[in-house]
């Protein structure tokens, strides 16, 4: 006999979310965050997979988070597909934290929290207050939430990086477990912006993947670090991207520059195909 999986309950309000968790937590369950701001693919859901095989208790967040996106950014356009995310998550989430911007920001709100070390340079040089608005977000989410555990998908290495330095500078008792990237046969990681690209347009993303690929063989073959980098961005303007923001080679655990291949290194890229900006990363 087949029977329909559950919903996760909804809750909109911190107040609502820690009383619910009190009473997981009571019962003696692990309790495990994924942080999305929803449009959820198959990449969030291997996130919350993971999450539930650790845990006895997921709980999953949906926020467009107005505070990481700047002004002539997507934040009005950011795909909100709340019903089928619910619909998705049945079976797989305990809960579902929904909170409306008022919730998160009340008037008169007035924090945000810097970060240095891994948030320096890369996405920062193109979005200058994205970490800080991840940042705020995500220690608010963290602190309304209290899990055991909170979940990050690798697609978004240096976030992940992020993330990490701000548990451990703020001394919150949560660990941070990485997800790996979910790609689409072609390469193509998973993303919610994946939806903006056209068919000519999604051709040409795949290349993102394939080029950061080949950087890494040029790299593992002896290539200078330099050589390599500009490589890609060549590649990817041969290949279509209108604009390439940055290729690069960085320390696998700080994002610092490196100038050989002396400990574990990760590829980033950022460009944009038409009005799209796609980021990608892999290990070196
Ligand atoms: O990666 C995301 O979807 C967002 O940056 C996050 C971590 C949910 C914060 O809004």
């Amino acid at each position: 006999m087949s029977h329909m999986a559950e919903m996760p309950e909804t809750v909109t309000t911190v107040a609502a979310l820690r009383a619910r968790i009190a009473k997981v937590r009571a019962a003696g369950a692990r309790i495990g965050l994924v942080p999305t701001m929803g449009a959820l693919h198959e990449g969030h859901l291997s996130l919350v997979r993971e999450t539930r095989a650790r845990c006895g208790a997921t709980v999953v967040s949906i926020f467009v988070n107005p505070a990481q996106f700047a002004p002539h950014e997507d934040f009005a356009r950011y795909p909100r597909t709340f019903e089928s995310d619910c619909a998705k998550l049945a079976g797989l989430a305990d809960l579902v934290f929904a909170p409306s911007v008022g919730e998160m920001y009340p008037e008169g709100f007035a924090t945000r929290i810097e970060i240095g070390g891994p948030a320096l340079g890369l996405e920062s040089d193109f979005r200058p207050r994205f970490f800080s608005g991840v940042a705020t977000v995500v220690a608010k989410l963290l602190i309304a939430a209290m899990p055991d555990e909170a979940t990050f998908g690798e697609k978004d290495y240096q976030q992940l990086l992020v993330i990490r330095r701000l548990v451990a500078d703020l001394g919150l008792p949560i660990e941070i477990a990485a997800g790996e990237t979910v790609r689409e046969a072609d390469g193509l990681a998973l993303s919610s912006r994946n939806a903006y690209l056209s068919p000519q347009e999604r051709k040409t993303a795949a290349r993102l993947n394939i080029v950061l690929r080949e950087v890494v063989k040029r790299v593992q073959h002896g290539a200078s670090i330099a050589s390599a980098e500009s490589f890609g961005c060549n590649a990817l303007l041969s290949h279509g991207f209108g604009s390439v923001d940055y290729v690069a080679v960085r320390d696998a655990e700080t994002l610092a520059p490196i100038e050989a291949l002396e400990h574990p290194a990760r590829v980033l890229a950022a460009a944009r195909v038409g009005t799209t900006r796609l980021i990608d990363n892999t290990a070196v």
